[in-house]
C-alpha cells in the first residue's frame, strides 16, 4: 500500500516540478529561471527511490516544519505535525510526503533530526536514512565549454564533463553565473551517488531577459553586453554546507561574452 502511495507521489511531484530539478528546492537565494534542464535530466526515469523525493520534500517544507516546531511547541504525532504542514503549505501532497518521512523514525526523532539538519535538505535526508552517505568520494571537472562563446543575447549551451576516481556521495551540482549587473543567476541539481567514471551534462542558459520576470517581485537579469563567468561546483552534500558529509569536490569556471548587437546594426 505504501509503495503505491510513494509512486503516486513521485508521479505528481515530478509532473509538477520536474525531477530531478532541485532548483526551487535546494536554493533559498534569489532564483532566476534562466537555466533550463539538461537533456540527461529530461529523460531521467522516475522510480520509487526515496532520496530525490525526500530532498524535494524537505527542500519545500523544511522551513515551515521548523517554524511549526518552534511556534506550536509540543506536537504529539506525525499526523498532527503533517496536518499542520499541509494547512500551512496548502498542499495535501506535501502533507502526505511528510507522513511518509515522519513515520520512518517516529515523531520525536523526526523533530530532533529537523532541528539538527538546520535547513540542509540533503543532510536531513541522510539523517532520515533515505539518501546514501559516502565520504570517500571525489569529482574533478575536466572540461567546460560554452557555445556560442561570444555573441549577442540568446541561448548558450553549457557542457561540462567531470570524472570521479572513487565515486561520489549524495550531493549537488550548482551552476552559477557571475553577471555584469551583479544579479545572481544559479541553478542546483541533485546529484545522486555515482560510481567511478566519466560524466557530462549539457544545460541551456537563456542569456536574454525573461519576459515573465516581474521586477516588482524579484530582480530581473537584463543580460547586458559584457563578460560573464560561469561557475560550476560539484559537491558532496549541499554545496557550502558545514554539516558532516559535505564537501566541495571541485569548482571550475569559464567565461562567455554578450556582444552589443545594436552596434553591429548601426555599422551596417
Ligand atoms: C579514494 O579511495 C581510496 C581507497 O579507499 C582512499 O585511500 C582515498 O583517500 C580516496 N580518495 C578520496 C579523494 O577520498
Ligand atoms: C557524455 O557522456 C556520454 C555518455 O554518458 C558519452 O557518450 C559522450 O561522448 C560524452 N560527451 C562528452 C563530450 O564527453
Ligand atoms: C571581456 O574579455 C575580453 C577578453 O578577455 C577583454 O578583451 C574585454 O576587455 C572584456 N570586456 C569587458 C567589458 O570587461
Amino acid at each position: 500500500m505504501k509503495k503505491v502511495v510513494i509512486l503516486f507521489l513521485c508521479c505528481l511531484v515530478s509532473g509538477s516540478l520536474g525531477l530531478p530539478n532541485v532548483q526551487q528546492v535546494l536554493r533559498t537565494k534569489t532564483q532566476l529561471k534562466s537555466l533550463e534542464h539538461t537533456k540527461a535530466s529530461r529523460v531521467a526515469k522516475v522510480d520509487a527511490d526515496l532520496c530525490p523525493l525526500c530532498i524535494q520534500f524537505t527542500g519545500q517544507a523544511i522551513n515551515q516544519l521548523l517554524n511549526i516546531i518552534l511556534n506550536v511547541g509540543v506536537v504529539g504525532t506525525c499526523g498532527q505535525l503533517c496536518n499542520l504542514l499541509a494547512e500551512k503549505t496548502g498542499s495535501q501532497l506535501i502533507g502526505a510526503a511528510c507522513t511518509i518521512f515522519c513515520d520512518i523514525e517516529g515523531i520525536q526523532e523526526f523533530i530532533k533530526l529537523i532541528q539538527e539538519a538546520d535547513l540542509d535538505p540533503i543532510y536531513l535526508c541522510e539523517l532520515l536514512k533515505t539518501c546514501p552517505i559516502f565520504d570517500g568520494g571525489d569529482a574533478t571537472i575536466t572540461k567546460i565549454s560554452i557555445t556560442p562563446q561570444s555573441g549577442p543575447q540568446g541561448e548558450r549551451e553549457i557542457m561540462f564533463a567531470y570524472a570521479s576516481k572513487n565515486g561520489t556521495g549524495t550531493g549537488e551540482i550548482i551552476v552559477g553565473v557571475d553577471t555584469v549587473d551583479g544579479i545572481p543567476v544559479e541553478s542546483g541539481f541533485l546529484q545522486q551517488p555515482l560510481a567511478a567514471g566519466n560524466y557530462n551534462k549539457t544545460l541551456t542558459l537563456k542569456a536574454e531577459p525573461d519576459p515573465d520576470c516581474d521586477p516588482t517581485q524579484q530582480p530581473c537579469e537584463m543580460w547586458e553586453p559584457g563578460n560573464y563567468t560561469v561557475i560550476i561546483d560539484i559537491c558532496n552534500g549541499e554545496c557550502g554546507s558545514k554539516h558532516p558529509h559535505s564537501k566541495v569536490y571541485d569548482r571550475k569556471t569559464a567565461t562567455f561574452t554578450i556582444t552589443n548587437d545594436l552596434d553591429k546594426c548601426s555599422t551596417l
